[in-house]
């Protein structure tokens, strides 16, 4: 597969589908079409109040902006996969650009460690839990049309994926030399599924048909991205879509995924329901905590 930088590839062709049309099938059948074509799509009018989601990027962002001594009070420990961290650094050999990472999981209450949630700014630990009460809700209802769209019952994905819900913020400084720099590497998500709120600088970008094409940026839309277990149960109809992001020269660029994803002995492969005769199975079931990607991820569980 090329992986090379493609210029000007138009961003207006990623699905954008509006949760607010009172025609709830055409949405679900709109949510169906573009995971199995694309992998990812921008959802707009999708219930989460737009002061829920300023509110968490407010305390995301000033909790960024504190000394680096501050946000080692939650700093990561080699053996955990929450706290913050700084994930690389300016390298240009390696085309790298500085991104800096926290991770906590946000759900269910028993996999939340207060320990790696910032108590600075004072208000970060409730703007949080506003908002994922929402984006939880969010997912359930796209999972709920995609475990449909197989022809499966409603919570068929959710049942298998929903195991632990697991916030990031990413920060990626301005650079001089972001002509020449990645974000984060080429990876598909390891994970169920991906809700991302970016900030108001573009960055994400996504591989299909051998190109890159751009996310555009529509304020308070939320992306969605499939990751390899939903592209596993589905047997690849969904697909988990490559992607990786840039930084800008003058501005810092932050983005908040939420992963939602199974827990460590979850045995995740094809539904049986969907698979036989005219459909083999294409991956084996597989505890999530062994999984191995086949191909470039970021191993984010
Ligand atoms: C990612 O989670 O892969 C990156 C999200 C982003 O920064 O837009
Ligand atoms: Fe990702």
């Amino acid at each position: 597969m090329v992986l090379e930088r493609d210029q000007d590839i138009p961003s207006s062709h990623i699905p954008v589908v509006d949760l607010s049309n009172p025609d709830q099938e055409l949405v679900a059948r709109a949510v169906v079409k573009a995971s199995e074509e694309w992998g990812v799509f921008q959802v707009v009018n999708h219930g989460i109040p737009t002061k829920v989601i300023q509110r968490l990027q407010n305390v995301g962002r000033q909790f960024f902006e504190l000394s680096e001594e501050e946000k080692n009070a939650v700093a990561k420990p080699d053996d955990s996969r929450e706290g913050y961290a700084r994930r690389y650094e300016l390298d240009l050999e390696r085309k790298t650009g500085t991104v800096d990472q926290l991770f906590h999981n946000i759900w269910p209450p028993s996999s939340v460690n207060y320990k790696y949630w910032p108590k600075n700014p004072l208000d970060y630990r409730e703007a949080n839990e506003e908002y994922t009460k929402h984006v939880k809700m969010l997912s359930e209802k796209i999972m709920e049309w995609l475990s449909e769209g197989l022809g499966l019952w409603g919570e068929a994905i959710k049942e298998v994926i929903s195991g632990e819900y697991m916030m990031i913020v990413n920060y990626y400084p301005p650079c001089p030399h972001s002509d020449l720099i990645e974000g984060l590497d080429p990876h598909t998500d390891v994970s169920g599924l991906t809700l991302i709120l970016p900030n108001e600088i573009p960055g994400l970008q996504v591989f299909k048909d051998d190109h890159w094409f751009d996310l555009e940026n529509i304020p308070s839309a939320v992306i969605v991205i499939i990751g390899d277990q939903i592209q596993r149960l589905s047997n690849g109809r969904y697909k988990s879509v490559l992607h990786k992001t840039t930084v800008d020269k003058e501005r810092t660029r932050m983005s908040w995924p939420v992963l939602v994803r199974p827990t460590n002995d979850t045995v995740v492969g094809p539904f049986l329901e969907i698979t036989g005769h005219d459909d083999p199975p294409k991956f084996k079931p597989i505890a999530y905590k062994d999984y191995i990607p086949q191909g470039p991820s970021l191993i984010l569980r």
